[in-house]
């Protein structure tokens, strides 16, 4: 592992988004795998601005996110289709088609996960993930468990990852409590992986994830394994590595 600690969120997302920027200037037909949250999106802004520039071109990406909630509509405030539309569709040209996200609607959600997994071989692989890390160390959203998953699945959320996303729903009784999410071996199919981590509240988990043993109890730690992983982490959440 790479491991790069680098100031505060700001640094984090410059050098990601030059990282992200990089690879699709080298690679024009990129497959990126996508996250939400608040970790990337600093990185999301600053590849808008180096799209409008015209420093980079997103004509031939194309992209899957790794997780969205179940039976929330895809037009809700809080879907991460929502999220996408808002942060990185409607300010990059990646053409519609080429974008991908899992339906947390499906009416079999078995074969959703299944379909899900052939598009991603079919498009010939993730060539770069971004990943932030959950305060339990899900990556995606998998979370704790006695096995890591391996492709992509659905999952009941953890009471700890409810309570952290409910800061964007009016209730918590409003957070969807199962979601679809890449798994754990979908993930480590990408060829090159970047993890951003940021702020204090995720020194622990990023100790445990990048410096403890490698545990499905912590999905991140399987990171450890992947041959080409770089971390970028602000010195906040890197003070106990
Ligand atoms: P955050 O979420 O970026 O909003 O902290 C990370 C995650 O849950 O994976």
């Amino acid at each position: 592992m790479d491991i790069r600690v680098v100031k505060d969120y700001e640094e984090m997302s410059r050098v990601a988004a030059e990282i992200i920027a990089r690879q699709v200037r080298h690679k024009p037909e990129s497959v990126l795998g996508l996250a939400t949250g608040s970790t990337p999106e600093g990185v999301y802004a600053i590849l808008a601005d180096k799209f409008k520039s015209g420093e980079v071109d997103f004509a031939k990406v194309s992209t899957f996110n790794l997780d969205e909630y179940c039976g929330l509509p895809e037009s809700d405030d809080q879907s991460y289709h929502t999220f996408m539309e808002n942060h990185v569709f409607s300010k990059l040209n990646i053409a519609p088609e080429n974008t991908h996200i899992p339906d947390g609607n499906a009416k079999s959600l078995e074969k959703e996960c299944a379909s899900y997994d052939q598009k991603i071989a079919e498009s010939g692989g993730v060539d770069l993930q971004i990943l932030g890390i959950g305060i339990d160390g899900h990556i995606g959203f998998n979370e704790p468990s006695s096995e890591f998953s391996d492709g992509t699945t659905i999952v009941h959320l953890d009471e700890s990852t409810i309570e952290a996303n409910s800061r964007f729903f009016i209730d918590k009784t409003l957070v969807p409590t199962t979601a679809i999410t890449m798994g754990v071996g979908t993930i480590m199919k990408a060829r090159q992986i970047l993890l951003m981590i940021s702020g204090e509240k995720k020194a622990e988990i990023a100790y445990k994830a990048l410096k403890g043993p490698v545990t499905p109890l912590v999905s991140a730690s399987k990171l450890q394994e992947h041959p080409n992983v770089t971390v970028i982490i602000d010195e906040a959440a890197g003070r106990l590595l």
